[in-house]
């Protein structure tokens, strides 16, 4: 039997054989009854969903807000979960958005709740961020979001007495686990501590949610995901859900074999060096946006844009590479930074740069049972003019229809390299050499740019789809090229501002 295990207000949840791929929103709405939690779009977009999941850090508690309707149960085991019903009714927040008139019909109000809440406590992908950066995975029909961004002014930070919940999250990590059936591995986390969680466990409530015979993994390391994927090759991994979690709830499709793999703490570390940023598999934008900020100003801004505070919480770098989308905003950046990716299978490693990942749309070169371990991200040289744009219908939380990357390197006037690389122009993340070539060896010169811009005609024939048409595409990107001969070379180009692409 495979059990998952969670706090809930300080008491213990335990699921046996639950449903890998069941939502934590069903789970809190049909059989927990918790219905403050609420389902508005089922797809990570709007937010009335979130809820707070906590994960044992040192003796502390790290929260982070998520969205609760692309949460697979298995990702809360050995965590803390609260919802709205948590705060009681009378919380600041809740005080707050009352006075100022912050809710009308109420549908969005929980996840704007749980968000604000979320800030209070200064959980993870909050610190730092604007208020409104910090709600543009929140949305709202009636109110507007003026009274809801004053209440969220309004509410005073706080710091949550997590002490015992510490306390019982690492007891509850000294429980075994589970072993997925027909698992080779006893993936059991015993520690060999006491368990002083024995009164609680008593008051444990067994949940049986119907498994449908479906198998699950969760891997404590990366040898042990090594090890399973050599025996499931088919096995489908699981980091953060954000993509995967649409193809059931959307796509309604069934995943037979499942490894989730968000809380595997060793490729979860991101490293900072001089030659650049090695990025683990498992870390989500949250954790990545400062160091890659570190690296150009740029990317920390592409990263604001990539969906919202609670997607940015879950979802990880490796899965947006994995994933392959040819709208997938970190590829054509990394690629145009000369990142390189690691791929594991067993003990074997391989290491390519990164556009060689991505063959052809929706085939990347990755082997039954190998997984992304981590991607690299040199350092780019000082004098190396670098611009990351992401043009899309909407500022925040929406994909893009063009994402545009240039490194370009200029000395005494000429062009000594140039890597430029884009997204939504082709199936794939792919570079455009071409471009790249008209560049090179030229003088960086107005009529370069002009020769190098028509050249982007010849490197990519662009759909039509409803973010864009292939003329718009074509024109945009062009564009983009252009902006970077404009701007001026001693500030780092930001992403376009919403007058702009409007305009
Ligand atoms: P998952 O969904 O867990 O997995 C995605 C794919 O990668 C699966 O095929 C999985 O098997 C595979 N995979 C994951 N990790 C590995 C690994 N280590 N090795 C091998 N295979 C692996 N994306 C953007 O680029 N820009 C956006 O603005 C954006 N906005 C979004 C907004 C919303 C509301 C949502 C729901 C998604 C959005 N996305 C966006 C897409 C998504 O968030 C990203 O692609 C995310 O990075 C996926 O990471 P994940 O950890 O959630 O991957
Ligand atoms: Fe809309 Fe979850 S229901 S984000
Ligand atoms: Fe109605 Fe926000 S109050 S959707």
């Amino acid at each position: 039997m495979a059990t998952v295990r969670f706090l809930l207000d300080g008491e213990t949840i335990a699921l046996d054989d639950p449903d890998p791929t069941g939502t934590v929103l069903d789970l809190l709405r049909y059989r927990l009854r918790r219905t403050g939690t609420k389902e508005g779009c089922a797809e990570g977009d709007c937010g009335a969903c979130t809820v707070l999941v906590g994960a044992l850090d040192g003796d502390r508690v790290a929260w982070r807000a998520v969205n609760a309707c692309i949460l697979f149960l298995p990702m809360l085991h050995g965590k803390a979960l609260m919802t709205v019903e948590s705060l009681g009714g009378t919380h600041a927040v809740q005080r707050e958005l009352v006075a100022r008139h912050g809710s009308q019909c109420g549908f969005c109000t929980p996840g704007f709740v749980m968000s604000l809440y979320g800030r209070s406590i200064g959980a993870c992908g909050t610190r730092g961020l604007a208020l409104a950066d910090v709600l543009s995975g929140n949305l709202c029909r009636c109110t507007g979001y003026g009274p809801i961004l004053d209440a969220g002014a309004a509410v005073p930070p706080e710091v949550p007495d997590d002490g015992a919940l510490a306390a019982h999250l690492k007891a509850l990590a000294t429980l075994s686990v589970e072993r997925g059936r027909d698992t080779p591995l006893d993936c059991a986390r015993d520690t060999g501590e006491p368990l002083d969680c024995a009164r609680d466990m008593e008051e444990t409530r067994d949940l049986a949610p119907d498994a449908g015979g479906r198998t699950f993994h969760i891997p404590a390391t990366a040898d042990e995901l090594a090890a399973l994927l050599l025996a499931f090759p088919d096995a489908r991994i699981v980091a953060g859900a954000t993509d995967v979690g649409l193809w059931v709830t959307k796509q309604h499709r069934i995943l037979d074999r499942t490894i989730f793999i968000a809380d595997i703490a060793d490729l979860g570390r991101v490293a900072e060096s001089a030659d650049g940023v090695r990025i683990g598999a498992t870390v989500r934008y949250a954790e990545a946006s400062a160091p890659l900020a570190r690296l150009h100003p740029d990317l920390g801004e592409l990263v604001r844009r990539i969906a919202g505070t609670q997607v940015r919480n879950a979802g990880t770098i490796g899965g947006n590479i994995a994933n392959g989308s040819p709208i997938g905003d970190m590829p054509p950046a990394l690629i145009a930074l000369g990142a390189t990716l690691t791929l594991r299978h067993g003990d074997a490693r391989r290491t390519m740069p990164l556009e060689d990942y991505f063959i052809g749309y929706g085939v990347q070169d990755r082997r039954p049972g190998e997984f992304v371990e981590s991607v690299f991200v040199p350092r780019p040289a000082a004098a190396t003019r670098i611009a990351v744009t992401k043009l899309s219908k909407r500022f925040d939380s929406d994909i893009s229809a063009v994402c545009g990357a240039f490194a370009v390197s200029i000395e005494g006037g000429v062009v000594t390299a140039a890597r430029i690389a884009f997204g939504g122009m082709a199936g794939t993340p792919a570079r455009a050499p071409r471009c790249e070539a008209a560049l090179v060896d030229q003088p960086w010169s107005e009529a370069t740019i002009d020769a190098a811009a028509a050249a982007l005609a010849l490197d990519y024939a662009p759909l039509t789809d409803v973010r864009g048409s292939s003329g718009y595409r074509l024109a945009a990107a062009a564009n983009l090229l252009r902006r970077l001969w404009l701007a001026d070379a001693d500030e780092p180009l930001s992403v376009l501002s919403p007058e702009l692409i409007d305009g």
